[in-house]
């Protein structure tokens, strides 16, 4: 696979052999590594790459516990504190090495830890591949609000072995096809036509790619980028109001729930047919297993108040207009909202 360069940095397509990295690291001097793992990805892929790049036996190994609820400032505390204790200057390197939880909290912490320190990522989910680790987003949980404290901060280079995958549980691979088949959708109607006849080191190849031309062209998400959160209105409440409740949903089963309301919102708003929203609907229903949760617009409402498209009182959505078309900044009022929160239901599997 070809390497994509972004703005600042390159991403890697790697083998097992990890050549791309060893040459980076091999470039630059830093003073100290330190990886951030957490239990899965230190005993499933820390010990691939360290045969692979053996100068990172050396690294210092800051490991927190895996899940969503460990995306917040009480870890992120924790990461720091530890960074302070084993001497980390400002020429270190720290080395994000897991998913999308990984990526986001050490991204955030080292973008503010001594005013910024150079950090990689090595993303081991679907997820973090083909979405996570492009971008330069980091971020935390807070207040019960998911990324409501982050930055922009671009990491060194990003380094993705698929082979990493092999242990991913089937739960989380699927959890990362969400987001492919999201940005097919709003960005690439062939990408959208192939999507069940590709591998997934295609897909997500393909998804970086799109991703990537996205992000260069409106980094700080003030036009174009906004196209990215498609389904995350209503998917992100939809998320929180569960994780609220304690339900065990992931990030990709909500947003997945997002477009298919989000597609209704779309058509209801004359922005697709009603044929492109059967075909939507039909497809994403057809792929993912959708959860299975009833819900309404008055618990949701608290969540989509919060989000940060919305200009004033209004709520702004993302929404598809057409197959591998989306419009932004999209003005939605509670009734469409609520109407497609009632058609939901009929899309749930058997
Ligand atoms: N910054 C961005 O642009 C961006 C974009 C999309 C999502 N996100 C964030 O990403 C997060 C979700 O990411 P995720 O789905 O990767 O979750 P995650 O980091 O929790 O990883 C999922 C699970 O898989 C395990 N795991 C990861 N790699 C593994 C491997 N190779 N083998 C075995 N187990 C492995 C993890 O330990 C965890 O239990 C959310 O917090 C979301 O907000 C960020």
């Amino acid at each position: 696979m070809t390497s994509i360069t972004s703005k600042a940095y390159t991403i890697h397509f790697e083998g097992a052999q990890f050549k791309a990295l060893k040459q980076f690291l091999k470039s630059k001097s830093f003073s100290s590594y330190f990886i951030l793992c957490d239990e899965n990805t230190l005993h499933n892929c820390l010990p691939l790459l360290i045969t692979a790049c053996p100068v990172l036996a050396e690294a210092e190994i800051i490991e927190i516990e895996s899940g969503e609820t460990n995306k917040s400032l009480d870890i992120a505390s924790l990461i720091w504190q530890s960074l302070l204790e084993q001497g980390a200057d400002r020429s270190c390197l720290l080395i994000n090495l897991g998913g999308g939880v990984v990526s986001d909290l050490g991204g955030f912490c080292a973008s503010v830890y001594k005013r910024g320190i150079p950090f990689i990522h090595i993303p081991t989910s679907s997820l973090a591949m083909a979405d996570a680790s492009v971008g330069g987003k980091t971020g935390i949980d807070f207040a019960g609000i998911k990324n409501s404290i982050g930055t922009f901060q671009e990491p060194e280079g990003v380094f993705i072995y698929t082979g990493f995958l092999q242990t991913l549980p089937l739960r989380h691979l699927q959890n990362g096809l969400a987001e492919i088949y999201k940005i097919a959708l709003i960005a690439d109607k062939k990408f959208w036509a192939q999507l069940s006849s590709l591998k997934m080191d295609a897909l997500i190849h393909q998804s970086v790619v799109l991703k990537n031309k996205i992000v260069l062209k409106d980094p700080k998400e003030k036009n174009l980028r906004k196209v990215l959160n498609f389904g995350h209105s209503l998917g992100h409440a939809l998320e929180a109001h569960l994780l609220a409740l304690g339900v065990d949903i992931l990030h990709g089963e909500a947003i997945v729930a997002g477009m298919i309301m989000e597609t209704h919102v779309a058509w209801q708003k004359k922005l697709i047919t009603a044929h492109q929203r059967d075909e939507i609907c039909f497809a994403l229903s057809a792929w993912f297993e959708l959860p299975e949760f009833e819900f309404t617009l008055e618990e949701l409402l608290p969540y989509l108040k919060n989000d940060k498209k919305n200009k004033k009182e209004s709520l702004q959505f993302a929404l598809v207009s057409g197959i591998g078309k989306c419009d932004t900044d999209v003005n939605c009022t509670l009734i469409q909202i609520k109407k497609a929160i009632t058609f939901y239901p009929s899309y749930l599997n058997d």
